[in-house]
């Protein structure tokens, strides 16, 4: 990127996701950081990630994330659960910024279920991670937690299938076997999900709370860039870069829909789309 920063609480902050569903988060940090400026880099090159080996999903968080340090951003928000749960741990071991990640919200969801049945949506790799067996360990004790991968959810949203029929079947074959069981409370355990909101409210009905946890994760950046005096001090609104490891025409259409403006797009420069198998540059910072 051409643009330099002054000082360090003047550097963007880098957000990122296997495509756009972290643009679920992003709206909810534009919401409360509004002084920011924000990189925003969708690897919908190579997404889904949900039944990618740990490996290879590690892999990317690693390319980008240093795309991002490259870019100055002060601080890294992972918009992903499923690279959360598969990478986070490594990430924070040499990066050199704070990471800020997000988990399927287990715990808001066991406080606030009243028949003691939650059910928890997401990608394959999330729900079959230590991350979310230990989420069940620590706080399903009192609550029955019901864990539904939904392979398939994420290329609906990274094509703007949000309100088709074939979208509206698949929601409906993973929310079934829940509410049958008694769950009144869902979580979206994927930012992809967020974008399909209204169709999973239509079809769980009005009586069950669906957890979506991009506000938390919005203010816990919030805290994170305070508590370092690393917020904003501009008087003037920030602005978002949008880039892309897949295709940029599809993904300026696709993101421009789910931001609710045009925006431009700009591709993923080609060397962070190569694997990196080796320690970064930015190993002896820690
Ligand atoms: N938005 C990602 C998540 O939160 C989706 C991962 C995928 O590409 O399967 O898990």
């Amino acid at each position: 990127m051409e643009k330099k920063f002054s000082s360090e609480f003047a550097a963007p902050v880098g957000v990122f996701d296997s495509g756009v569903g972290g643009l679920s988060v992003l709206r909810e940090i534009r919401k409360h950081l509004p002084s920011e400026d924000l990189i925003y880099v969708a690897d919908s090159g190579y997404a889904p990630y949900g039944n990618r080996s740990a490996a290879f999903i590690e892999n990317r968080a690693t390319a980008i994330t240093h795309f991002l340090l490259d870019s100055n951003v002060k601080a890294i928000v992972v918009a992903c659960n499923t690279v959360t749960v598969v990478a986070v741990n490594r990430l924070r071991s040499w990066c050199p910024v704070p990471i800020i990640a997000m988990e399927p919200a287990i715990k808001p969801a066991a406080n606030t279920t009243k028949s003691g049945v939650i059910g928890v949506l997401a990608t394959t790799q999330t729900i079959a991670s230590p991350s979310v067996s230990r989420l069940c360990a620590m706080y399903g004790n009192n609550v029955e937690v019901l864990l539904q991968p939904c392979p398939g959810l994420v290329e609906q949203v990274e094509q703007a299938e949000l309100t088709t029929l074939s979208t509206r079947s698949m929601i409906s074959d993973y929310v079934s076997p829940l509410l049958s069981k008694g769950a009144d409370t869902i979580v979206l355990g994927c930012t992809h999900y967020p974008f399909l909101g209204q169709m999973i409210k239509e079809v769980v009905g009005p009586d069950v709370i669906i957890i979506d946890p991009a506000a938390p994760v919005a203010r816990e950046l919030s805290r994170q860039l305070a508590n370092r005096q690393l917020t904003s001090l501009s008087d003037y609104l920030g602005c978002e870069n949008f880039f892309t490891s897949g295709s940029v025409l599809h993904s300026k259409e696709v993101t421009s829909k789910l931001w609710g403006k045009d925006v431009e797009v700009e591709e993923l420069p080609r060397k962070y789309c190569k694997s990196i198998s080796c320690l970064p540059k930015y190993a002896t910072c820690i």
